[in-house]
């Protein structure tokens, strides 16, 4: 598999004279260490705690080694938990991110955490919402919701509601490897239902990827659940935020591409090796979400670490296929995009 392939060539700008993260990372209390994207597995994670919810327990070690997180992702998370330090000033927001049980999202969780604002996970199952809660303490919830299934979709929209408003929501989570109609609705079909059922936060990001450039519109095969595949589902995510950013502009919403990163997902295939930055792969996401730093509050952009990306498929900024494919979603889901 090739996630992410990106080079030093690059063609980037950027959106603010800001270093990557430099406001971020000047709030840690050490110097971070070398990013470990493609090194082996190296030391042991620390002591599981003893958590369980709605009577189940937490499964295996603390961060699930080898079960739904790398040993990379598992030390990034340390690291997050011994350097990372309160966002200084009050401006702390509520932030809920989807797939928040492995990997970016978790990542991106934990470091939002540290930071002082207030998460709610998104977990698949009972099961991994216990693996969430035991990984992410100090979690105000866990909200539960296989977005393989559309009607659990929506009842994740409506649990989500039913906790009032965010700040910030990050579509984060997203399946690899699948049959095309599963893949239609964990990475196509709930992103939208979620986000035409909630109602918009002031700031939304999308997890897209470098493969959105080979990806189609795929219009009959949305309207007849005939499946897509992930590069088209990264293209529909990309183009379900700039369609929210245009049709909603008191809001700010963005697509990112994390690169090829060492979670899980990185891995597939048996990949013993990817190229990116673990760290770069979320702090996006995170600088995004507290939009306290120069250029972070951009809207209608398809990011990459920080920066607007221009290798971007040109249907992205196509309002009128936009439009096609949010009526491609009403016709199958029944759910119009609102206004
Ligand atoms: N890794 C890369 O190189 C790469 C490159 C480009 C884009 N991305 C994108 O970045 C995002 C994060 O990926 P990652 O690398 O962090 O992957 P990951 O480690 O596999 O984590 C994916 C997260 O999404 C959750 N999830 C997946 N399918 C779900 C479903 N049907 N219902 C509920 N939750 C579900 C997973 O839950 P479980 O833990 O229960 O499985 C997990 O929490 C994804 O959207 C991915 O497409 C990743």
């Amino acid at each position: 598999m090739t996630l992410d392939t990106r080079s030093l060539t690059r063609r980037v700008f950027l959106l603010s004279g800001a270093a990557l993260g430099a406001g971020i990372l000047a709030g840690c209390t050490s110097t971070p260490p070398q990013d470990s994207s493609s090194a082996a597995p190296t030391n042991s994670a620390p002591n599981p705690a003893e958590t369980t919810a709605d009577g189940i327990r937490a499964q295996g070690d603390r961060y699930g080694i080898g079960q739904y997180n790398t040993q990379q992702v598992a030390d990034e998370l340390v690291w997050i938990d011994e350097n990372v330090q309160p966002l200084k000033g009050g401006q702390q927001k509520r932030v809920l991110i989807t797939g928040s049980t492995a990997g970016a999202g978790q990542l991106a969780s934990a470091y939002l955490l540290k930071r002082g604002h207030t998460v709610v996970a998104h977990a698949r199952n009972e099961q991994r919402a216990a693996d969430a809660r035991r990984d992410l303490p100090g979690l105000e919830d866990v909200v539960i919701g296989d977005l393989l299934d559309l009607d659990q979709t929506k009842a994740l929209a409506e649990q989500i509601n039913a906790l009032g408003d965010f700040d910030a929501i990050i579509q984060n989570a997203g399946e690899y490897g699948l049959p095309d109609r599963e893949l239609l609705n964990s990475n196509s079909l709930s992103p939208y239902l979620l986000t035409a059922l909630v109602p918009p936060p002031q700031q939304l990001i999308y997890l897209s990827s470098d493969l959105h450039l080979g990806g189609s519109l795929k219009l009959n095969e949305v309207r007849s659940g005939d499946g897509i595949g992930y590069g088209d589902s990264k293209l529909h995510m990309a183009m379900i935020a700039t369609a929210a950013a245009r049709v909603w502009p008191g809001r700010r919403v963005n697509a990112v591409a994390p690169g090829w990163i060492p979670t899980l997902m990185g891995f597939h295939n048996g990949n013993i090796s990817t190229p990116d930055s673990l760290r770069g792969g979320y702090m996006t996401q995170v600088w995004l979400a507290e939009g306290v730093e120069p250029g972070s509050g951009v809207t209608g952009g398809f990011l990459f670490h920080q920066q607007l990306d221009t290798r971007v498929n040109q249907l992205v900024h196509d309002s009128q296929a936009q439009e096609q494919l949010l009526a491609a979603y009403a016709e199958r889901t029944g759910v119009p995009f609102p206004a």
